[in-house]
């Protein structure tokens, strides 16, 4: 899932990157403004341990891992590849190695590699390294990040794989371009406005845990829409619901207890479950967060304007009831449907209903959820409910050695005994929708096959090769014009 993000993100910027002329590159302002830290960190022998904890805790928040350890390699030697349409490019080495990492970086420039992504010889970084939601970043916490980093992560020397895109790609002055359209290159900034709590739960979300980057839609140019700050968004096949205050459309029916739940666990009897890049995020990052800084960011979370969706009529959380036992059983199909091996009622029945029972209602304690009142098939959009039928579900929770672990077997691999079609997925789907869902919406096996394939491609991903630099050219033109159009207004005035 963050793969996938970072190839939107990665498509974007190499095509508008390149289209844009250099520009002024800002320099940030000297702002120190770190909000405040409600608990201190576990207690420590000296001061240089409390450092080294709190810069461990913000590795964690920020999710550091995720990109820059390979599936099986060390922590923090990179090689993590995130494909791009473009070519594929690698997570680097952010051991303290002189030789292999960044051992040679200064405090200085570790801060500005992750705040304005520019690497320490002064190349530009892709932003597939997420440095528009880590400018945000105290300079506090970049320091006890680096003193982290240098300090207690295991130094590897071999260098992480190279990325090689080809020209124009492989340029990266042209990164200059997308920053000065995508890069706020603001620190946070508390709103004197609103409670301790709440700044901190602004700062977490939009900076170190960046929420925004998967839960805010983008437009054709894949910058987030800030009149639409986290009212969902399509994250390749999946879909990251919309979490704003509203009571129907967002999590505003959620109570704090269930959102903090969500965060900390991925699941909340009678709301949702968390599978995808929800799931990845919890496992690897929010479920460690302290349960004040949970607390802050359920705080933050209410004062996000609400966003109702058009139309929407009932919160998807609500939708569906338990069917009885034994109507489930028979299938309660339509005539026609109920003599075909394809009709959704026979394929939930053998595929399904071990697990979520003929009623649907799941097991009992919900170890296996139910799926009506449930936002997977209550939503407006069929996305998750089909993910999960094709990818699964899988995340651990828990301390290492002792995890608990949410697990859903995906159909989706050929391999498999249990592998369904295309047809036979949107059968399963229309069905569980119908009898324990929102039945306004409907599945059809081109939907599957493109859910498939990664789901709908940004519009930018779809343009084949060739009209990227026709593109380019294009807005070259147009970019003059309008600096030739806005010099002429300006010496009219
Ligand atoms: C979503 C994925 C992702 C996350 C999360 C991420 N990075 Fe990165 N980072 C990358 C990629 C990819 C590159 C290399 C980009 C390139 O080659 O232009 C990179 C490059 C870097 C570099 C430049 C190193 C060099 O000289 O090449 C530093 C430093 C860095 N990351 C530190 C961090 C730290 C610290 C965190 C956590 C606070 C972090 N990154 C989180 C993807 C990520
Ligand atoms: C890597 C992408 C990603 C990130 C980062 C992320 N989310 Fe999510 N989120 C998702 C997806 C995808 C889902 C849907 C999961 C499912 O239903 O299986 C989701 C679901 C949720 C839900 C449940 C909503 C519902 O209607 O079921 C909440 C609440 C939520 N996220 C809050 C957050 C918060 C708060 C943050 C930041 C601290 C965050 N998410 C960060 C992708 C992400
Ligand atoms: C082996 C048991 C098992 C089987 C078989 C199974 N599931 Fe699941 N399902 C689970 C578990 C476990 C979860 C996640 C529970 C959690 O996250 O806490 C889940 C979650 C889900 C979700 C919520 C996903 C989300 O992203 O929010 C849906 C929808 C779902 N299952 C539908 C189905 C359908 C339809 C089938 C049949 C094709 C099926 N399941 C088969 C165990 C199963």
């Amino acid at each position: 899932m963050m793969r996938r993000f970072a190839t939107m993100l990665t498509t974007a910027a190499l095509a508008l990157g390149v289209a844009m002329p250099p520009a002024h590159a800002q320099s940030a302002p000297p702002v120190t403004l770190t909000p405040d830290r409600p608990a201190a960190p576990a207690p420590a022998a000296n001061g240089q341990d409390a450092r080294l904890e709190r810069g461990r805790y913000l590795a964690i928040a920020a999710d550091c891992m995720a990109c820059h350890t390979a599936a099986s390699g060390k922590p923090y030697a990179g090689g993590y590849a995130i494909d791009s349409p473009l070519g594929t490019i690698y997570a680097t080495n952010i051991t303290p190695s002189k030789k292999g990492g960044i051992g040679h970086y200064t405090e200085a420039e570790f801060a500005r590699a992750l705040r304005q992504g520019v690497r320490a010889d002064g190349s530009h970084l892709y932003p597939a390294m997420p440095y528009t939601s880590y400018a945000l970043l105290t300079d506090a916490d970049v320091g006890d990040l680096y003193h982290y980093f240098m300090h207690a992560v295991q130094p590897v020397d071999e260098p992480a794989r190279q990325t090689k895109l080809p020209f124009p790609f492989n340029i990266r002055l042209s990164m200059m371009g997308w920053n000065a359209l995508f890069l706020d290159n603001k620190r946070f900034v508390p709103d004197a406005g609103k409670s301790a709590q709440i700044n901190r739960g602004a700062y977490l979300s939009e900076g170190l845990a960046h929420c925004s980057a998967c839960h805010t839609p983008r437009n054709m140019l894949m910058a987030e829409v800030g009149s639409q700050k986290l009212a969902g968004a399509d994250l390749g096949s999946w879909h990251a619901p919309n979490i704003t205050s509203d009571k129907i459309s967002g999590i505003g029916g959620w109570t704090d207890v269930e959102i903090a739940a969500y965060l900390k666990t991925g699941h909340v009897e009678g709301k949702g479950q968390a599978a995808g890049g929800m799931a990845e995020a919890i496992q690897n990052s929010l479920q460690f967060l302290h349960d004040d800084d949970v607390a802050a960011i359920v705080a933050y979370l209410r004062t996000v304007p609400p966003v109702r969706a058009a139309g929407q009529q009932k919160a998807a959380f609500s939708h569906g009831s338990a069917i009885s036992e034994e109507a489930g059983l028979r299938g309660m199909a339509s005539a026609t449907e109920r003599h075909s091996l394809n009709s959704g009622a026979v394929l939930f029945s053998g595929y399904c209903a071990s697990c979520h029972s003929a009623s649907g209602a799941g097991s009992t304690g919900q170890a296996y959820p139910a799926l009506f009142h449930n936002t997977a098939t209550g939503a407006e959009t069929p996305a998750n409910l089909v993910s999960a039928i094709l990818f699964g579900v899988e995340r651990k929770i828990g301390k290492e050695g002792a995890e608990v672990e949410a697990f859903m077997p995906r159909f989706d691999q050929r391999s498999y005994v249990q592998s369904l079609t295309d047809e036979q997925i949107a059968s399963i789907a229309n069905y569980v929708l119908k009898q324990y869902g929102n039945p306004a919406v409907s599945v059809t096996p081109a939907y599957v096959a493109q859910a498939r394939s990664g789901g709908e491609k940004p519009v930018l991903a779809r343009l084949p090769h060739f009209i990227v630099p026709v593109g380019v050219a294009a807005l070259l033109v147009l970019i003059a014009l309008l600096v030739w159009w806005r010099s002429r207004r300006q010496s009219k005035d």
